[in-house]
């Protein structure tokens, strides 16, 4: 704990006093080479090149000799292939305006001024979109960047940061941390490093990614005409991501950095976890709980202690005696099992893993040639050098011994890589292979546990014969979205740290990382019955959805707290499977363009004030807003709807947007609403995602009165690459009010999947006229007789619902509803 003593007077200092003198100086001369110009300058070297999706790279190379060879070599953040960063084959036009040269990429124009080296990036029309007047370094080499702002700037991004949604005046540090202390606004690092800033600007907005995995700053606070990057190794490397739209942004820089890989439908189910359930029988005990109480589940994660004395890649023999058998059994349950692996591998001389590393060399190792050892949870352990491939592919083909047992996804944990000594990490001297371009730890501290998730996903898809797996990971860096999920960590059982989880998740989205989401109900500390309920209401729409608790903290099972709370977790567990086929089509568009599966207002609405840094309220693709209680004893709240009509989705209840409202909400409701013109696709709940695949769709069709909407509707086995051969189903759906009139279309733009849903069932909700369908089938008298029609339809005038049920696959269709006479 610490004291007031920690802010006695002698104490104080500041860390960031350092200034920074040197800087490039003239531009003595100019060379060009395919996609890419290097300024040599009196003091080193910059060098402007194209890169993926209209980005532009800048690198500094501070102190290079005029006849020094650069190396533009990317990290693992940036996707591989031929218009990758720096690869692209045409040159660029290069023009000298007399000051400056002008370098023309495709959307950006970077001015260098002779002077000083300083830049300005334009697009065509001559806006400027960012500026960056000063690159400065020290004798340590730390370099910074500073680029101006407007004092109508807002900040987003920046992965998993504490704070509000908007960083305007926050600093943040980018080095990936185990910090078990409670998640407050001044923790600078966490788990994750996206050094990833999306500037929005009133005229645009950019990005400024900074590809830089050993320790670097970002400053949104000292200047509020300012912000500057800073990077502690390696000089400045730097990405220019255009807008115009934030949607823009977010587009560009997942196309430069991956985006994630559609995921088993399983893992989109609901997880349930606890540090940890001790033994096979306490692990069936609970796969039966949730059958018995007809709560739907598909994952039960088994934390550190399956392991005999923490070994990877080993079960305890006495807590699980026959762990084949169990998940085995567990599969007919519809359940799987996900265990945690860590890096740290205990040193043990009769263990086959230590062997193993030890005799082929693929530990890291510190300067003198010495592996590095540091205590985790199994005692002194050493580290695999996930920066070599020869150790990823080792570490990736070990999870035969999970994927022999049936087991399909696995926990990465633990993989900053934390390290109980005096460092908190690996040694920052330690030595990785990188392959083939030798770094220190300090210079590439946060690419380790990506790169462990990466070999973990490379492997588990060798040993998984076409079958999707699935990795969850805690620490990461850009790109990270290729290879896992992500949770956010040792949080507590905190209101606040509910209410954190929203900007911090969103963020994170906004950072290419779309599948992710925080410990329901809190890890540490513990929970309450309100606060579970209220938590797993939120829960159950985020991407990642799982509940997971600490070592001696209260129970939180879903039915840990009686009845009701159990009745309320029940409901929105089985709400989020009865949204599989969105959730999952919003999967697929993520997979696709990178936009998040939740999304803040401000990215559906950009132009509206009321948006800029709303952090307590969500959207689920852009038809179903959220509004989560998060506060104790608390049974209303404020809700913003942005412009248009919003129906509540219990109540149904129609609500004009672009205003504020009072919202009621008693424990067992959480605010919700769709748009109108929205097209919610959604089955009976199931129980297991995989397992149970409904035949029928519901389509609620929340009619325009005047207006239009739409949703690409996504399906496939949910479970295999078949995909990507083609194996899928993709409707576009519409639909169209105009006075008196209502246009539904299905337009199958591609039909490769013959398992898809044999029986429609569309219901236009809210019809602003009483209706019949035109041309269509057979009126049913009642909505039973609808039930046994094989086509028909029927209008209930009390609900104003017109209801239609198509018993085929769906080819194209148009339905046209009218009004009555
Ligand atoms: C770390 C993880 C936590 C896990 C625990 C034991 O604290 O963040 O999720 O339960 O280690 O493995």
């Amino acid at each position: 704990m610490l004291t007031s003593e920690q802010i006695s007077p002698d104490k104080l200092h500041s860390d960031y006093a350092a200034s920074f003198t040197l800087t490039l100086g003239r531009v003595i001369k100019i060379e060009q080479e395919a996609g890419q110009v290097i300024f040599t300058c009196d003091n080193g070297k910059l060098a402007v090149s194209k890169a993926r999706a209209g980005a532009v790279r800048i690198r500094l190379f501070a102190d290079a000799a005029p006849d020094e060879e650069i190396n533009m070599k990317t990290t693992p953040a940036i996707v591989e292939g031929e218009s990758g960063a720096g690869a692209a084959e045409t040159e660029l036009l290069v023009a000298d305006i007399g000051l400056a040269y002008l370098v023309e990429t495709d959307e950006i124009t970077i001015e260098v001024v002779k002077e000083d080296g300083s830049l300005r990036f334009k697009d065509s029309s001559g806006r400027i979109w960012a500026r960056n007047p000063m690159m400065a370094w020290n004798e340590k080499k730390s370099a910074i960047a500073l680029f101006r702002a407007t004092e109508n700037v807002h900040y987003y991004g920046l992965g998993e940061k504490t704070g509000f949604l908007d960083k305007r005046g926050e600093r943040y540090e980018m080095w990936n941390s185990d910090n078990f202390s409670p998640h407050v606004p001044e923790i600078e690092a966490l788990y994750q490093s996206i050094p990833f800033l999306i500037v929005n600007e009133p005229e645009c907005s950019y990005g400024i990614f900074l590809d830089n995995p050993g320790k670097s700053v970002f400053d949104m606070r000292t200047s509020s005409e300012a912000f500057t990057v800073q990077a502690d190794t390696t000089g400045l490397d730097y990405y220019v991501i255009p807008g115009p739209q934030l949607k823009d942004v977010v587009m560009r820089y997942t196309a430069l950095t991956g985006r994630i890989q559609l995921p088993p439908q399983w893992s989109i189910g609901y997880h349930q976890s606890r540090y940890s359930y001790m033994d096979q029988d306490e692990v069936m005990e609970m796969a039966r709980t949730f059958r018995e109480k007809e709560i739907p589940c598909d994952v039960i994660h088994l934390d550190i202690h399956y392991m005999n004395e923490y070994r990877v890649f080993t079960f305890d023999p006495a807590r699980f005696p026959d762990p084949k058998a169990m998940i085995e059994e567990l599969k007919t349950m519809g359940i799987r099992i996900v265990p945690i692996v860590d890096p740290g591998v205990k040193l043990d001389p009769d263990y086959r893993v230590y062997q193993e590393g030890t005799d082929s060399d693929l530990f890291c190792l510190k300067p003198d040639g010495s592996p590095f050892v540091g205590p985790v949870w199994p005692g002194p352990s050493v580290f695999p050098d996930f920066s070599d491939a020869k150790a990823r592919e080792w570490w990736g083909d070990l999870h035969r011994f999970f994927t022999d047992m049936g087991i399909e996804g696995i926990w990465n944990d633990m993989n900053e890589p934390s390290v109980f000594n005096e460092n908190k990490t690996i040694d920052p001297d330690t030595l990785h292979r990188y392959d083939g371009n030798p770094a220190t730890h300090a210079e590439i501290h946060n690419l380790y546990g990506m790169l462990m998730s990466k070999a973990t996903a490379e492997g588990m898809t060798r040993n998984l014969n076409g079958r999707r797996p699935f990795v969850l990971s805690r620490a990461g860096y850009a790109g990270i979205q290729r290879y896992a999920a992500v949770w956010t960590g040792d949080n507590r059982s905190f209101w606040e740290h509910m209410a954190l989880a929203m900007p911090m998740v969103l963020n994170l989205g906004l950072s290419g990382v779309s599948f992710s989401g925080p410990d329901i109900g809190g890890f540490g500390h513990h929970t309450t019955g309100e606060l579970l309920a209220r938590w797993t209401q939120m829960g159950a729409l985020f991407p990642f959805c799982r509940n997971h608790s600490m070592l001696e903290t209260v129970r939180q099972e879903p039915w840990s707290f009686g009845p009701e709370v159990e009745n309320i977790c029940r409901e929105y567990i089985s709400l989020r499977y009865s949204l599989m086929p969105l959730l999952y089509s919003l999967f697929r568009e993520s997979a696709e363009t990178g936009m998040p599966i939740i999304r803040p207002l401000l990215l559906e609405y950009p132009e509206d004030p009321n948006v800029a840094n709303l952090c307590d309220q969500f959207l689920l693709g852009d038809q179903i807003l959220a509004a989560p209680v998060y506060r104790p004893d608390t049974f209303h709240r404020v809700v913003y709807l942005p412009e248009g009509n919003w129906f509540d989705y219990k109540t149904g209840e129609k609500r004009e947007g672009g205003r504020h409202f009072m919202a009621h909400a008693p424990l067992d409701t959480l605010p919700l609403y769709v748009k109108e013109g929205a097209i919610i696709p959604r089955t009976a709940p199931a129980l297991s995602a995989e397992f149970e695949r409904p035949s029928e769709l519901f389509l609620d069709i929340y009619t325009p009165e005047n207006g239009e909407g739409a949703f690409d509707l996504y399906d496939d086995d949910g479970a295999t690459f078949a995909y990507k051969d083609k194996a899928y189903n993709l409707y576009r759906l519409r639909v169209e009010g105009t006075e008196g009139t209502v246009k539904f279309t299905v337009h199958p733009e591609w039909t490769g999947y013959g398992e898809g849903w044999k029986r429609w069932t569309l219901t236009f909700k809210h019809l602003p006229f009483a209706g019949y369908l035109q041309d269509f089938g057979k009126e049913a008298a009642d909505r039973d007789e609808l039930e046994t029609l094989a086509e028909g339809w029927h209008f209930d005038s009390a609900a104003r619902e017109l209801t239609v049920v198509l018993n085929q696959p769906l080819e194209d269709v148009e339905l046209v509803v009218k009004a009555r006479a």
